[in-house]
């Protein structure tokens, strides 16, 4: 045992008060092979049960690999650190000796090892040259972590660092972390509508958003600004503001967490500078006009 322990490179459980400081890396990926891995991982009985975010972060954070045709995946016996999701090729999962079954693209396999902290139930071999998405225990179960009292210390981190809430008591900002709802969105996809209504307001946890408005319909919108994360929007709809004064888009994949106006005044009795943000401090007046001259020519 001891000696196993020396030479394991594996870590094993991690301290979950390790886990927000933990820096997952997300590898690029086309569109087809984010819906692969997504599909494979609710397919799987093990795994289809965690959160979307969940799934989505463990999509982002898989590195590709490949193995060669007759090459041995895993090992049974042997202490697993990879969990995997197959893209190109067969394999073959054997238990002493004997065939269980052969696994095509789509499918999830070595995760019992690394969820259940054992050694790999069964061997997995390569029958065909393969392509594989694969993710290490370290990030794998950070993202497994990441629930619960861990997400609420996340949500208060990045509540803290938005300037407008550092006036709220801790108590008040606890309970906002408690009603925040992760929402996510893809390259290019709208957040917010100009002109559209709604009346909640987002912060965002990963990526980056472009900011635009239109004088009139028939302009061009302007680019305003991109905000990044522990940057937020949509703040005129706390303050009582129905209709959105600007289009948000995402640059990239974007993940934000949002509040609505009720949730949020009951909590806080509302904030007067919500909406002294940089961009808007000095042409905040001239834009509203501008956006009220857009709405006049709308109706
Ligand atoms: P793990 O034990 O980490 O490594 C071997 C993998 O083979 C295991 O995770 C599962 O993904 C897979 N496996 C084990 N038993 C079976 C089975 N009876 N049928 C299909 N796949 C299995």
């Amino acid at each position: 045992r001891t000696k196993r322990q020396a030479i394991s490179a594996e870590p094993t459980a991690l301290d979950p008060s390790q886990l927000t400081h933990i820096t997952l890396t997300n590898y690029s990926k086309s569109e087809e092979s984010r819906e692969l891995i997504q599909r494979a991982l609710l397919e799987n009985d093990f795994m289809k049960h965690l959160d979307h975010g969940q799934i989505l972060t463990i999509v982002d954070c898989m590195h590709p690999t490949r193995v060669a045709r007759g090459c041995c995946v895993i090992q049974e016996g042997d202490d697993g650190s990879l969990v995997y999701v197959l893209e190109e090729g067969k394999v073959e999962v054997t238990k002493a000796g004997t065939k269980l079954c052969t696994m095509d693209p789509g499918k999830v396999f070595g995760e019992l090892a690394v969820l259940y902290n054992c050694t790999r139930t069964a061997t997995v071999t390569a029958l065909t040259d393969i392509k594989l998405w694969a993710i290490d225990r370290q990030g794998f179960q950070t993202i497994m972590m990441r629930t619960g009292l861990i997400k609420q210390s996340l949500y208060l981190e990045l509540l803290r660092s938005v300037p407008s809430f550092q006036s709220l008591p801790e108590d008040v900002l606890s309970k906002v972390a408690d009603v925040l709802e992760e929402t996510h969105y893809s390259e290019s996809e709208y957040i917010i509508r100009q002109g559209a209504t709604g009346d909640t307001f987002f912060i965002i946890s990963q990526g980056q958003v472009r900011v635009t408005r239109q004088k009139s319909t028939s302009e061009e919108p302007e680019f305003l600004t991109t905000l990044t994360r522990g940057e937020w929007f949509g703040e005129q709809a706390l303050k009582g503001e129905d209709v959105r004064t600007a289009s948000v888009t995402a640059l990239g994949r974007v993940t934000c967490l949002v509040v609505d106006r009720e949730s949020f005044m009951h909590l806080t009795g509302g904030l007067d500078d919500v909406n002294s943000k940089p961009y808007e401090s000095d042409d905040i007046k001239a834009k509203l006009e501008a956006e009220s001259v857009f709405f006049s020519c709308l109706s």
